[in-house]
């Protein structure tokens, strides 16, 4: 299987790199990437394509991605790094959806469905009216609203065009390293998962496209440590 994968040079892509190397199911990797990607990605069935501008797809790009039958979306923008809300709204909401409908109908193999898998987070929020009266970050609540939002434009591609594109959003709490103890480090009470664990439910929903269209943190759980 042929997979595009973005946020390579950040801490959930490039774990997920790192299985697609490993697995033997996966026999080419695109990381679309404005920055160098580290050594460690650099393998043979790899290979990376500097892209600047997450909003425009050229034809010949898409030339290039045409096969691939996936794309784990792992690029994103933390609160905490915001430069200017219109940057953040760009990189969470505007840059995945650009993606998807430049790759929905063309790029998957003939006959083939393209596959959307989505690194969004827990609480992420479709009503862009919910007030969070639970939380004062506003940082916090926006990006549950982006996050949503971006989830949304995504399942609604899926809705138009069900022949050729599917969109699985998978939906993170606080994501830690390998090392790190989930139960000692739980924030506000949101679960957590390993970037491992995380990495290999992703690329598993790509290679075995289960009927769940959203998955929560607790089954990515299950499904990246079986
Ligand atoms: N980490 C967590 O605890 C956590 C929890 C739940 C959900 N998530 C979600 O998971 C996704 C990945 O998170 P992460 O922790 O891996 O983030 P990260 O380490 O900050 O990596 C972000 C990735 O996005 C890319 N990116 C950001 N802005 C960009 C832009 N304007 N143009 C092109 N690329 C851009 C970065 O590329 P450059 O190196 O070029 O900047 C990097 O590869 C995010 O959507 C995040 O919301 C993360």
């Amino acid at each position: 299987m042929k997979i595009i994968v973005t946020g390579a040079t950040g801490f959930v892509g490039h774990a997920v790199v790192r299985k697609c190397i490993l697995s033997e199911a996966i026999t080419s990797v695109i990381i679309l990437s404005r920055n160098p990607v580290g050594k460690l990605l650099k393998r043979k069935k790899v290979r990376v394509i500097r892209h600047d501008d997450f909003l425009s797809y050229p034809p010949d790009l898409l030339e290039t991605l045409r096969g691939a039958q996936c794309c784990i979306w792992c690029l994103g923008k933390k609160p905490r790094l915001w430069l200017n809300p219109l940057s953040v709204k760009k990189v969470n909401l505007e840059f995945p959806l650009a993606a998807a409908n430049a790759f929905k109908s063309n790029i998957a193999p003939g006959g083939q469905r393209f596959q959307f898998v989505f690194c969004s987070m827990s609480g992420a929020e479709w009503d862009p009216l919910e007030s969070f009266w639970e939380t004062a970050d506003i940082q916090a609540a926006d990006i549950r609203k982006l996050k949503g939002a971006a989830e949304r434009g995504l399942l609604d591609i899926a809705e138009e065009a069900p022949e050729a594109f599917r969109a699985i959003v998978l939906r993170p709490g606080f994501v830690k390293s390998d090392a790190d103890n989930l139960s000692s480090m739980a924030i506000d009470g949101r679960p957590g998962v390993h970037v491992s664990v995380l990495a290999s439910a992703l690329l598993r929903v790509c290679i075995q496209q289960p009927m769940e269209t959203i998955i929560e943190n607790e089954e990515i759980v299950e499904l990246g440590t079986v």
